[in-house]
């Protein structure tokens, strides 16, 4: 079911609360590493404002137990008002008088960063009272959080029961590509699938095999495959308690399931490790896989050119060492030149793809770590669920 968007109401001169997810990794002193999230919710703020919205913005950051000031929102109100052009005024709380005050003395056009949300253990617990006085700031509700979206909190699914609550333009946009791969991905269809467990991977196969036309297996969880055709995976990881779910997927989908041909194997998993690369049917003892070799790239590359629907979630390789980056970069490159419709899921991939500059050349990629995977396993997003229906007669739509 579509959802209405900020399209869909007026928000002239109305108070907008408007959930966010700007939770962004953080350095050691407090510095925004990468600042995408607030960057991709700037569409619908910009927006907003251009409509002459008050507009209160509410995030979590991190998971903080309680007030913890590393996990104040300052420093991202300073980045997004440097990114907006215009002064965003950051409040220490989210509910109470102050906030309050604050914003009656508010003007259309202006903005407000509420403190992390999470600060307040009303939050997480979904509590209606927590709730109920978030959404007493506000005539309207926006959530933009896609990234959040799988959470039941206060903030996310508690305030809609107490305001109109549409979707922002990113949820919009996220709901759009991650719907098309679980529900008409043009064909051929290719799923790359990496990362290390096969356990975070279970409920996307069961989802996707059904739809995918092949799916290419590298990563961590590559070696549990190899282990399941009967293959010495020397020290390589194995996920033991999922060997038997992999030997029953490799016999039930032989054809779609396209494991790794080659792999590069090191002596330890560290910058100065010493590495080759081995057919997979030859992993020495003692040795552990760290990447998929060039021949794999080879061979993923050729699906990759010919589908119609790429879905990605998951590196191929150790790819925080360089050294072990060859395979997860192989695959970027090759994605980025197809011509296909390409959703990237998942946070790890989206830093690789940016740091190579192919960022711009895929069709989505997702700001959902959790809630994209929770999405493509075909489960009901809270935070989407509780949002208006297009077509629902409330607010106009
Ligand atoms: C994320 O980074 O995946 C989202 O912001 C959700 O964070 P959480 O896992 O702490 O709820």
């Amino acid at each position: 079911m579509k959802k209405k968007t900020v399209r869909d109401i007026d928000v002239s001169g109305k108070r907008v609360l408007m959930r966010v997810d700007f939770n962004v990794p953080l350095g050691e002193d407090g510095s925004i590493l990468d600042d995408r999230r607030i960057r991709a919710a700037l569409p619908t703020i910009e927006y907003l404002l251009e409509k002459g919205a008050k507009l209160i913005l509410v995030s979590h950051l991190g998971r903080p137990k309680g007030f913890d000031p590393a996990y104040k929102m300052d420093n991202v109100a300073r980045r997004l008002s440097e990114l907006l052009g215009k002064p965003v005024r950051k409040l220490d709380a989210c509910v109470g008088p102050e906030v309050k005050q604050a914003v009656e003395e508010m003007k259309p056009g202006d903005v407000i960063m509420l403190e992390n949300v999470r600060f307040y253990e009303g939050e997480t617990k979904n509590d209606p009272e927590f709730a109920r006085q978030l959404a007493e700031l506000a005539d309207i509700y926006v959530n933009d959080a896609f990234g959040t979206a799988h959470r039941a909190h206060a903030s996310t699914e508690g305030v809609t029961k107490y305001l109109p609550a549409v979707a922002g333009f990113l949820m919009e946009k996220e709901l759009e590509f991650l719907g098309k791969v679980i529900s008409a991905p043009d064909k051929p269809f290719v799923v790359i699938l990496g990362g290390a467990k096969v356990s975070d991977k279970i409920g996307v196969i069961e989802n996707l095999l059904d739809k995918a036309d092949t799916l290419l297996i590298g990563g961590g969880m590559l070696f549990t495959f190899l282990k399941a055709k009967g293959l010495e995976i020397g020290k390589s990881l194995l996920d033991a308690e999922h060997l038997d779910y992999a030997k029953g997927l490799l016999e039930k989908a032989p054809d779609k399931i396209v494991l790794a041909e080659d792999v590069v194997v090191a002596d330890k998993i560290a910058p100065d490790a010493s590495y080759k690369i081995v057919p997979v049917d030859s992993i020495p003892p003692d040795w552990i896989g760290v990447d998929i070799g060039p021949r794999t790239v080879e061979t993923f590359s050729n699906y990759i050119k010919n589908a119609k629907t790429i879905f990605w979630n998951g590196p191929m390789g150790i790819y925080e060492i360089e050294a072990f980056a060859e395979g997860t970069k192989g695959v970027a490159k090759a994605v980025a030149e197809s011509p296909a419709l390409s959703i990237v899921g998942g946070g790890d991939i989206a830093a690789a793809l940016e740091e190579l500059s192919f960022a711009d050349k895929i069709s989505h990629i997702s700001t959902g770590g959790g809630a994209s995977l929770e999405f493509i396993e075909g489960k009901e997003l809270p935070g989407v669920a509780a949002l208006l229906d297009k077509g629902c007669c409330c607010c106009g739509g």
